[in-house]
């Protein structure tokens, strides 16, 4: 193959793609206006430390929506409660998501980026552009593929489970929230296992999704992206000589709309791909044992009653929230909730507030894996662009708390924890723990 997979401390120690782009999106503190307005929620500081809660919960309080005149975004509108976002995110013609607008965070598109050196990707895109290469992917998350996936992903994180150290303290994220996700990915592709620490590689040093959608790739970044281009082309056309297998490059091969996907946009959607799946369900999984540890009664739920494991996942993603927003534009001028919008205005859809939203969810600052309406989350986003791979999310952590309640596992927060320092990606960098049984 031309490229070799890189040590594991290289990418380990690598920035992740989020973490790259919160360079771009981290607000520092020399280019923050010297007395923010009291609203501009764009400061990584108070995820970083998390302490976004109650300033969310004023808003909320006041009001669906809040603008912000000035930030190093630019203004924007926050929208902070469940209903307005799902108003919101139901008239995808309004209020656009196309890269073309700005995109999909609260970043600024850069206009002065070289043409054509964009990644196009769906999630970007507005219909009938997206309709057409979201069914390219879709089929691979059905129901019946998520049956045939389980085995595998079952067996990968059972093995991982099993060679976790007892009695000592190790760092979650990186020994199995890391490693999990990429295992999961690699089952999805079809994707050599001996190889899979590639994908995590790409993901982290190619993936960096809104820098490609928004900024001039870098040439650093361009020629991980033509290594990974490369390697998924000999895949391909190894896969395009086979019988058609259930994966999703196989799939993909075998898709009529693929004919009219250019090379470029065929390499977004793999890195959508890859990137969408990765952070958030690696910050899901690590989400899930500090919440445990934050919330010990519920721990001790969740150990006596494995039934209650699939609304637990609802709850645990709830309460994450792994990307805390997206972003829309609006395409003409419009009355929203009372409040004027103009065509061209950047709509930050808080999905951290609206699943806060005691509207909806009583005590929605607790952790409660008997929720009745945890499903009711907005983690996933609403509407055409909901998350496709929610289904394989969900089946890799109903999968891994099966297991771990199986092997009788408690895990306990048992020394550093550190925060993702951004205001889109919302998880762990580090987080300490140990291993018990109950
Ligand atoms: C879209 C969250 C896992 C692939 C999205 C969106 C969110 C999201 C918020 C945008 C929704 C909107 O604009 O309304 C999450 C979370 C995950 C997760 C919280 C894990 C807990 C995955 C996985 C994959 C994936 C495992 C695939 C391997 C995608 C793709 C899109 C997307 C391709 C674009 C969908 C479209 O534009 O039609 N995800 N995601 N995600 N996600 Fe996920």
């Amino acid at each position: 193959m031309a490229t070799q997979a890189p040590e594991k401390p290289q990418f380990r120690t690598s920035p992740s793609a989020y973490e790259t782009l919160v360079k771009h999106l981290d607000a520092h503190p020399e280019d923050l206006p010297k007395h923010p307005e009291k609203y501009d929620v764009s400061r990584s500081d108070i995820y970083y430390e998390d302490r976004w809660q109650p300033i969310f919960a004023e808003m909320r309080a006041k009001g669906p929506l809040h603008y912000v005149s000035e930030s190093p975004f630019g203004p924007y509108w926050n929208v902070v409660s469940h209903k307005a976002i799902q108003h919101i995110e139901a008239l995808p013609e309004l209020f656009s998501s196309s890269w073309e607008h700005g995109g999909i965070t609260i970043l600024e598109r850069d206009m002065d980026a070289e043409e054509g050196r964009e990644l196009p990707m769906f999630i970007a895109m507005d219909r009938p552009k997206h309709t057409g290469q979201r069914r390219t992917v879709a089929p691979a998350f059905t129901p019946a593929e998520m049956k045939r996936m389980d085995d595998e992903i079952r067996k990968r994180t059972g093995e991982l489970l099993d060679s976790l150290p007892k009695g000592e303290v190790f760092d979650w994220v990186e020994t199995v929230s890391i490693e999990l996700t990429t295992g999961m990915l690699a089952i999805l592709f079809g994707f050599p296992w001996e190889d899979r620490h590639l994908l995590t590689f790409w993901s982290d040093w190619a993936g960096d999704t809104e820098i490609a959608l928004v900024k001039d790739l870098t040439n650093d970044r361009e020629e991980v992206l033509q290594e990974m281009a490369t390697y998924f082309q000999q895949l391909w056309m190894k896969r395009a000589q086979e019988e058609p297998g259930p994966d999703l490059i196989s799939m993909m091969i075998h898709s009529p709309a693929m004919n009219q996907m250019d090379p470029r946009e065929f390499m977004g959607n793999l890195v959508l791909l890859i990137v969408g799946g990765n952070d958030t369900t690696r910050n899901t999984m690590s989400g899930i044992i500090h919440a445990f540890d934050k919330f010990p009664d519920q721990r001790k739920l969740f150990e006596e009653n494995p039934d209650l494991i699939p609304n637990a996942v609802q709850e645990c993603i709830r309460y994450q929230t792994p990307l805390a927003h997206m972003r829309r534009t609006a395409s003409e001028d419009t009355e929203l909730f009372g409040e004027q919008i103009k065509k061209g205005d950047k709509l930050i859809l808080w999905y951290l507030s609206a699943n806060r939203d005691e509207e909806l969810f009583e005590n929605a600052e607790k952790l409660d894996i008997t929720r009745e309406n945890a499903r009711r989350h907005l983690s996933f986003g609403y509407g055409i662009h909901r998350c496709v791979g929610a289904r394989l999310a969900e089946l890799q952590l109903r999968i891994l708390l099966e297991e771990m309640h199986k092997r009788r596992m408690r895990v306990h927060v048992a020394g550093d924890v550190e925060r993702v320092r951004a205001n889109f990606v919302h998880g762990f960098r580090k987080l300490e723990v140990e291993i018990t049984e109950f």
